[in-house]
């Protein structure tokens, strides 16, 4: 069933210049781009975004490095497409977690650092549609 998620290359992919490898995995993949914004996040987006981590340890440098510098935010669809992109990205940390061959497990290092975001359930992905893109329609 074709389905919607967001996608962020977060300021850590844009500074590093990945922005095109993860457009590119997104695309060879097969998944589609409906919607594609580079975009300075402020704070009361970024806490909106996170807001399930409120009251975490680690909100306060997330919402700083999230707000630190421009985010390339994409609508991305297709068939599976939450699952699809989380596999490519791989796991949170990554290290820990991503396997090589993913954006994070090929690309990244620190946990806070690891380059994408995507959504992660149905309910999460209708949710950040709203915030990033209030202007897409359903
Ligand atoms: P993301 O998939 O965007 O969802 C929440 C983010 O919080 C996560 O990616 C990481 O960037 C960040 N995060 C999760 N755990 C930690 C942690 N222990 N320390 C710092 N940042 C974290």
């Amino acid at each position: 069933m074709s389905e919607r998620t967001l996608v962020l290359v977060k300021p850590d992919g844009v500074e590093r210049g990945l922005v095109g490898e993860v457009i590119s995995r997104i695309e060879r993949k097969g998944l589609k781009l409906v919607a594609l914004e580079l975009k300075n996040v402020d704070r009361q987006l970024a806490e909106q975004h996170y807001a399930e981590h409120d009251g975490k340890p680690f909100f306060e440098s997330l919402i700083e490095f999230i707000t630190g510098g421009p985010v390339v935010a994409a609508c991305v669809e297709g068939s599976n497409a939450i699952a699809a992109f989380r596999q490519l990205a791989g796991g949170t940390h990554p290290v820990e977690k991503a396997a090589p061959g993913s954006i994070r497990g090929d690309f990244g290092l620190e946990v806070q650092f690891n380059l994408v975001h995507g959504s992660d359930s149905p309910e999460s992905a209708a949710r950040e549609l709203k915030l990033w893109f209030p202007d897409l329609g359903a």
